[in-house]
């Protein structure tokens, strides 16, 4: 017969149990014949496991307006599948910020803001709100505007176009010449091209 109503270790089971983290995040590495390696992260809600999204990312040079050519770490995809504004698009950008801290990037990460996905509600202005720019001025004002009015934004707002973090300051003048970056970026297309041709 049982004498105990609950077993021994009740009390540390359900002291254990409220430290169980919101979610859970799994790696996954694919390797390309490139020599890409493509990290994929999946953010797993711990309280409700079918609530779940995905980021596929490498480090890469990205040109910065105000730091010129850097280390980033480029953001590929990032999806919350069909639990959309459950708070893991915001699990993952905040564990990119860490990722590439650990890869000596100082926290930078860069993604290409795409309205392909769902053309009605863009993602620019989710990016904006996690507190990434896109470097022109007027745009980030608009999606300031989006963002303070809590409307979405459709593919007729805004189209695909780069989006940083940390967002990029105004206030640092480019100074690399325009020669200079011109013959970069030329470079860097091919070295690219010829990454994905290899
Ligand atoms: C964009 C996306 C990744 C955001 O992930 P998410 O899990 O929904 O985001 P979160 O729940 O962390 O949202 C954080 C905040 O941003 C807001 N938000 C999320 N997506 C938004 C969007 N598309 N437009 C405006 N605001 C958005 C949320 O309402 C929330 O606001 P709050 O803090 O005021 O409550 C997700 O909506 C998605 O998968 N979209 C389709 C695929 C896509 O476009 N991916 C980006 C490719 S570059």
């Amino acid at each position: 017969m049982l004498k105990c109503k609950y077993p021994k270790n009740y009390f540390i089971t359900r002291q254990s149990l409220q430290k169980i983290p919101d979610h859970f995040i799994f790696k996954h590495t694919t390797k390309y014949s490139s020599g890409l390696n493509e990290d994929c992260f999946t953010a797993v809600s711990t309280k409700n496991p079918k609530e779940k999204a995905v980021m596929y990312c490498y480090p890469e040079q990205v040109y910065r307006r105000d730091m010129g050519w850097v280390n980033s770490l480029y953001i590929s995809y990032l999806d919350s599948m069909d639990h959309p504004r459950r708070g893991l698009g915001t699990v993952l950008l905040n564990f990119a910020t860490k990722y590439s801290e650990q890869l000596g990037y100082n926290g930078r990460f860069h993604v290409e803001a795409s309205n392909l996905k769902n053309e009605e509600e863009v993602p620019h202005v989710f990016y904006k709100k996690f507190g990434m720019n896109t470097g022109r001025r007027s745009i980030d004002k608009q999606l300031d505007v989006f963002v303070q009015q809590g409307k979405n934004a459709t593919y007729m707002d805004f189209k695909t176009m780069p989006m940083f973090y940390p967002p990029i300051q105004y206030e640092i003048k480019d100074k690399t010449p325009l020669l200079k970056r011109i013959i970069k970026s030329i470079s860097h297309y091919f070295s690219l091209r010829n990454k994905v041709q290899e």
